[in-house]
């Protein structure tokens, strides 16, 4: 019952829980075990600050194994995972992402100028295209062959289209993800994604000097590992893919809220219009608190720690509650209210804003994803006049692991 809860309604399920038991309460969930699901800001604090090797992320992230590979960054835990971490983090430095703001806003006009006027249109699938094209032409450069990154595209689609389907879902909760990682039908679907990430890299080996280049891919080519080593095919391809998963949809969905809350919120899209640099970071910083694209991020205990007062034992999962900490009324007043002021008012702080996480797991797109989110917003609030198709605020549905605006950020568009 309590999978099915946290499966189907995620948010009231974790808010009667709260109410009932507290801050700190312990879920039952099929195939993954005992979480705990912590709200205390300082509980939160003591998970992301744990000593190394007490708490591993990377095996609580085993669903997504199947599509990310064993190397991804978000699978592996320990040494392992601080290598890639460091591997991974040169080319989402501040300087070289701001060099990406032009092409963030070209991709965003020309798909504006292709939105109908006066008629029902839903915004989610058109914030994929554009934050698929963003991480595309980020990890691949503005200059790869068109025909080779259309399939690629392609069949990124599929490779996403999977976690939809009931039928693999329901494998995957019945038998595990590595099983279903390994069933031939599976591997059937992935085979042309993992085709077309090889094909792209392997065209851009052969190009021969990459130092004047600053895409994602071309700076791991050069990347080495502590021992002067270069990173391998299959390594590449599952950081690539993670950065291509991790990267796009979520921050579609963080779009799609925006527009779907501001929308709600009278003088919301005005004030956006205007352009003021603060007031935009704060609507993407009380976005991403109100509708958090992950509800919860998990850490499985290792070795003995205490927590809020409770020792743990090796085998349970703690699970830093993003939705329920962002629902402190201590923290912030009236916490179902839409109002990006409050961040105009007092600073995001680590361990009571956490849309991206802590610690050593901290989201590496965090700077990118709120840097693109404030350049689509401008560009949209800036090329069209929107309004919702309803008043009522669109319900939070589950897609996967990300939730997601129930009717898709439905609106109606006209030219501005
Ligand atoms: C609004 C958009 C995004 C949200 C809400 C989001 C959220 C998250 C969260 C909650 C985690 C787990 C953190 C933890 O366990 O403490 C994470 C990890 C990660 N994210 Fe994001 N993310 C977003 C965009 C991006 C983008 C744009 C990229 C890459 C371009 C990215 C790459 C990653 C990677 C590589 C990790 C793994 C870090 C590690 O395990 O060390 N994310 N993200």
């Amino acid at each position: 019952m309590q999978t099915l809860a946290w499966m189907t309604r995620p948010m009231p399920f974790m808010e009667r829980a709260r109410a009932r038991y507290g801050d700190m309460f312990t879920v039952r969930i099929a195939q993954e075990g005992t979480w705990v699901f912590l709200s205390d800001p300082e509980a939160v604090k003591e998970v992301f600050t744990a000593r190394p090797g007490v708490l591993h992320a990377g095996e609580a992230n085993a669903v997504l194994r199947p599509w990310l590979g064993d190397n991804s960054v978000l699978l592996l835990d320990g040494p392992q995972h601080l290598a890639q971490r460091k591997l991974l983090l040169p080319p989402f430095h501040g300087e070289r992402m701001q060099r990406y703001g032009e092409v963030m806003a070209e991709i965003a006009r020309e798909e504006v100028a292709t939105w109908p006027t006066g008629r029902p249109l839903k915004l989610w699938p058109r914030m994929q295209k554009v934050t698929l094209e963003v991480i595309v032409r980020t990890i691949f450069g503005d200059d790869e062959d068109a025909a080779r990154l259309d399939n690629l595209r392609a069949r990124l689609r599929d490779a996403a289209e999977l976690t939809t389907q009931p039928r693999v879902m329901l494998q995957m909760a019945a038998r595990g993800p590595d099983h279903l990682g390994r069933s031939r039908g599976f591997r059937t679907r992935m085979a042309p994604v993992d085709a077309a990430v090889y094909d792209v890299i392997d065209a851009r080996r052969a190009q021969g000097d990459l130092s004047g280049r600053d895409d994602i891919l071309s700076l791991l080519l050069q990347a080495r590992h502590e021992d002067g080593s270069p990173m391998g095919d299959q390594e590449l391809r599952d950081e690539l893919m993670t950065i291509l998963i991790a990267g796009h949809e979520t921050t579609a969905t963080a779009l799609s809220w925006a527009i779907e809350r501001l929308l709600r919120l009278p003088g919301g899209m005005a004030r956006l219009r205007e352009g003021d640099e603060d007031y935009v970071d704060a609507v993407v910083k009380e976005t991403l608190r109100l509708r958090p694209v992950l509800p919860i991020v998990v850490r499985q205990v290792k070795q003995p720690i205490r927590v809020g007062g409770v020792d743990f034992a090796p085998g349970v999962t703690l699970a830093p509650c993003i939705h329920l900490v962002h629902r402190r009324p201590d923290v912030y007043p009236q916490p179902a209210r839409f109002r990006p002021e409050r961040f105009l008012e007092r600073p995001a702080g680590t361990y009571t804003w956490l849309p991206f996480g802590g610690g050593v797991r901290r989201c590496l797109g965090a700077a990118f994803a709120q840097f693109e989110m404030k350049t689509i917003l401008r560009v949209v609030a800036q090329e069209r006049r929107l309004e919702a198709t309803t008043p009522a605020a669109e319900p939070v549905r589950r897609r996967a692991i990300t939730l997601t605006p129930g009717r898709g950020t439905e609106v109606i568009a006209s030219p501005a």
